[in-house]
């Protein structure tokens, strides 16, 4: 049986017509930027969120970049972030002019160590960004007392994690701001691009909301140099209707991490964590593996998915080379890179196809063993 990574046709299978009959009246109205589709998406995504403002944007590295200028962050700052992330988490600070720099990750996990963040802090540090990777939320109680001790901002990175709860706060209103990316493959994606800001604090929202539309304070009134980071009409009228589906799509996302768990239970792989209590979304599933390239490679064989998010940290890459401590400067980082694989993960996946993909791990490891 093939399994692949993902399947978008089957994920907007359910919602293609509503889909349709939703772009039909955008194309109609001959707006099509940042006009009011964005207004009532960003309206209902506040609601869902119980946060005072959501702005949107056309990605979430636009998110990012602009929660770091709003929030203050600069020239001369440092901002301090995990290496395991996308590498949009590291540009939005290099875009906002500031240096990134690299903490490790706790350990058994694959977010951002706040033992390690409290070495790190310096008198130019000014940010953190919590990335709450693959869906699973950082430990945002710690981060959010240091952010207090130290005078920092906290600045969330929930691409992947749209709709965790933390101790009853969802993901993204827990810092100053919160970043979402609505790229196709997130738990709430859309058809092309596009991303949200959220934050409490009306001085950070109304800055951002200038700085996306050209610095501009009225029509024609540019008060600072700012960027084209508005949201696309089609992808406001696609996010409004898939916006309902997420908490059911997140709820099948954990019940495919369960069925994961129970059958791979005794594969002798590293399972990620499955609290089932939402504060992991699992926008991805990765397993930890010694012999991860042979496992991918058999994996490949049998005609089922399998990715490496992400294969090269990103004080190793070399547009970041020289802002990291280099190799075997973030030991749990490169260690967890050389084992981690995601495996087949969507909300329509089926239980018939998490038993494939077990069978295929449990047949290698048979095969390894004999
Ligand atoms: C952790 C993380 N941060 C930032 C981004 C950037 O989002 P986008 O691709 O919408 O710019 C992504 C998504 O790709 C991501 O996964």
């Amino acid at each position: 049986m093939n399994v692949p990574f993902v399947d978008m046709a089957r994920l907007h299978a359910d919602t293609h017509d509503e889909m349709l009959a939703a772009f039909a009246p955008v194309l109609d109205s001959g707006a099509f930027v940042q006009g009011a589709e964005v207004e009532a998406f960003e309206r209902e995504f506040a609601a869902v969120y119980g946060t005072p403002y959501a702005l949107a944007v056309n990605s979430g590295t636009a998110a990012l970049h602009l929660a770091l200028q709003a929030c203050g962050v600069g020239a001369g700052d440092e901002v301090i972030t995990v290496a395991n992330t996308f590498i949009a988490t590291a540009e939005a600070i290099t875009l906002a002019g500031a240096t990134p720099v690299f903490a490790d990750i706790v350990e058994g996990g694959f977010t951002i160590d706040p033992a390690d963040v409290a070495r790190r802090i310096t008198p130019r540090t000014r940010a953190m960004i919590a990335v709450h990777l693959y869906g699973e939320v950082a430990d945002m109680d710690r981060l959010a007392g240091m952010a207090r001790d130290h005078d920092l901002k906290l600045i969330e990175d929930a691409c992947q994690a749209h709709g965790a709860v933390y101790r009853g706060r969802l993901a993204g209103t827990i810092g100053d701001a919160g970043c979402l990316s609505f790229y196709p493959t997130k738990n709430l994606g859309t058809v092309g691009e596009g991303g949200m800001v959220l934050t409490a604090n009306a001085a950070t929202a109304g800055r951002v909301a200038s700085l996306r539309n050209h610095g501009q304070a009225g029509r024609h009134v540019h008060i600072e140099p700012g960027y084209n980071y508005r949201m696309a009409e089609l992808q406001a009228a696609a996010l409004r209707v898939l916006l309902p589906h997420l908490e059911a799509w997140n709820a099948a996302r954990i019940r495919v991490a369960a069925w994961y768990r129970d059958e791979l239970g005794d594969s002798g792989l590293l399972l990620p964590a499955t609290p089932g209590d939402g504060s992991h979304v699992h926008h991805l599933y990765v397993v930890r593996s010694a012999g991860r390239d042979a496992l991918q490679c058999e994996l490949a064989r049998a005609g089922i998915g399998s990715a490496i998010h992400y294969p090269t940290p990103i004080h190793l890459q070399p547009a970041y080379a020289a802002a990291g401590e280099g190799p075997g400067s973030l030991p749990r980082t490169e260690h967890a890179v050389r084992e981690i694989l995601s495996l087949p993960m969507h909300p329509a996946m089926t239980h018939e196809e998490v038993c494939a993909v077990a069978a295929a791990i449990r047949a290698h490891a048979a095969a390894a063993a004999a």
